[in-house]
């Protein structure tokens, strides 16, 4: 059976829905397929959090997240990124393999720079794209679903494990970036930018109801008044009303939106039903585990065991490949 691995990091605190539509949900129906190793990245968040009891209260947040939203742990293992710490030794041997230009390549030492920041940035934001080729390819993994924002790193992971393969012999297996056509990037409730935390920007499906609608009714629309009539395809409201509505319960919303009398606020309340509609029965599941610590630790504990064992198959591999004792 194929193998899918994705990681995730726990620095955004409660999933959003760029997060859930263009990497949990595709990453969940592998499940049918695949054997699935998802994790949360919290090495990946130690190069921005530096409060301890954040880092280890988010990643649990995010792992309950993962398991309110389907995660079938007898279909593969979630598990803690650092729980695994064979992957920095794996990451130091691809960083041995990675030059200088690979990295300042990368989206953000680009961003860095740009802003002139770079001087400040850390050894370990630089080397980030490094250290996720080690979680790819220390598991052997076929498939990696991601957003379309990953898709460099996914890339700069097929190319070190190339340049192993070339020097040492054919031990690494090279991934395929899985990016869902339709949620390659989800657009954000400003309307400009892709949905992301850094932008503020965002629907968490599983926060409260009063957060939720907060976030819905924060949709930022044109000035049209309720009269007036609208075009359905300039309307952010209306196309996260399709990821959730029935085609003939879109159709309806366009054609209310063409014939006017029917106001931002009416499609903002349609849109939150659906959301609701769909979310209700993951955000109690997500209240239920948050309640009950012990049941996100004892699937994360049997993750731990099951990446364990592969992650120690590749990495004797590669250190006899490579030399080392
Ligand atoms: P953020 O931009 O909020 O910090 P992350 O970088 O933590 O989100 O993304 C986690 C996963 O979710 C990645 O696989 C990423 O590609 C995906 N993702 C994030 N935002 C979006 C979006 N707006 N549309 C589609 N996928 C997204
Ligand atoms: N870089 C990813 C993000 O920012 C998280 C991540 C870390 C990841 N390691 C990974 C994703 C390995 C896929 C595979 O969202």
């Amino acid at each position: 059976m194929k193998r899918s691995l994705s990681g995730i990091k726990p620095t955004s605190g409660l999933p959003h829905l760029g997060n859930y539509l263009g990497m949990i949900k595709p990453a969940l129906e592998l499940q049918k397929s695949h054997e699935t190793f998802y994790f949360i990245a919290d090495y990946h968040a130690l190069t921005t959090i530096r409060d301890p009891k954040k880092l280890k209260a988010d990643t649990f947040q995010m792992a309950a997240a993962f398991l309110a939203f389907g995660f079938d742990p007898a279909k593969g293992a979630l598990f803690r990124q650092s729980d695994i710490p064979e992957i920095t030794e794996l990451s130091w041997i691809l960083s041995c393999l990675a030059s200088y230009g690979d990295l300042t390549r990368a989206h953000a030492y680009k961003a860095a720079k740009d802003e002139g920041r770079e001087g400040e940035m850390n050894l370990g934001t630089f080397s980030y794209p490094v250290l996720m080729s080690a979680d790819i390819l220390l598991y052997d993994s076929d498939v990696v679903p991601v957003g379309q924002d990953q898709l460099q790193h996914i890339e700069m992971t097929r190319q070190l494990a190339q340049r192993f393969n070339h020097y040492y012999g054919e031990v690494l297996k090279k991934p395929e970036a899985l990016v869902q056509k339709d949620m390659a990037t989800v657009p954000g409730i400003d309307g400009v930018n892709k949905m992301s935390k850094s932008y503020g920007n965002f629907i968490e499906p599983l926060a409260s109801e009063k957060t939720l609608k907060t976030q819905v009714m924060a949709i930022v629309t044109d000035s049209l008044g309720l009269d007036d009539k609208k075009n359905p395809d300039e309307s952010a409201i209306v196309k996260f009303y399709k990821f959730f509505a029935s085609p003939a319960e879109v159709a309806d919303m366009e054609s209310k939106f063409r014939a006017g009398g029917y106001g931002y606020g009416h499609a903002k309340i349609a849109l939150l039903d659906k959301i609701k509609e769909h979310f209700d029965p993951m955000r109690k599941r997500f209240d239920a585990l948050m309640k009950n610590p012990d049941e996100v630790e004892s699937v994360l504990k049997e993750g731990k065991q099951k990446a364990q064992a592969q992650a120690t198959l590749v990495l004797d591999k590669v250190r006899k490949a490579c030399g080392l004792s």
